[in-house]
């Protein structure tokens, strides 16, 4: 878990461009040694309605996400990124995929990942923070984190973000 995130910094709730903080998230972790040999695809559509919210916090998020997909792939395989537009009764809302191509969650830690401190990282690399804080950033915004496993392929985080009205 990085650690730029902190409570006593007061957010800053703007118009943000999903898309643009998914590129900066990448931006940064592009030069790291661990992402070198991680084959990230994307598809992000330009037509994503607007969403408020901070967006150092988001691109957080999706730093917190791509952190943990590179430990899962050991540093070599894929992450799929999929920005997408949702509308459901009437609302509009922002959908956005990770999904990796290492060995998923095991069964039994599906609905434990997102506690606080819960970490399969050897003591000194993960403190288990990542993936709470993720959470808890989205539902700041209004909106929720999910996962599951996708059969033969491996985990996949998905973000559903309410527009901003
Ligand atoms: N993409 C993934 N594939 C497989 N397991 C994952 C994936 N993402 C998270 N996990 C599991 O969820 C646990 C919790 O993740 P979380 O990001 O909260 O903490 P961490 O990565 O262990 O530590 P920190 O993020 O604080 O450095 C991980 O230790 C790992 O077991
Ligand atoms: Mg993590």
């Amino acid at each position: 878990m990085l650690l730029g995130y902190s409570r006593a910094i007061p957010s800053e709730k703007v118009d943000l461009d999903v898309n643009k903080t998914v590129e900066s998230a990448l931006n940064i972790l592009q030069n790291q040694a661990r992402f070198y040999n991680m084959v990230i695809e994307k598809e992000l559509n330009p037509d994503l309605p607007r969403i408020a919210g901070d967006p150092s916090q988001l691109e957080q998020v999706f730093i917190n996400l791509l952190i943990n997909a590179a430990d899962a792939l050991d540093g070599k395989g894929k992450v799929f990124i999929k920005s997408k537009r949702i509308t459901e009764g009437g609302d509009h809302y922002v959908e956005i995929d990770f999904t990796d191509s290492g060995p998923g969650i095991p069964e039994g830690h599906i609905d434990t990942i997102f506690e606080p401190f819960f970490t399969t990282k050897p003591e000194g690399k993960g403190t288990g923070l990542g993936l709470a804080v993720s959470r808890g950033i989205i539902q700041k915004m209004g909106g929720r984190i999910t996962v599951r496993n996708k059969p033969n392929f491996g985990a996949s985080f998905l973000i559903h973000l309410p527009m901003f009205k």
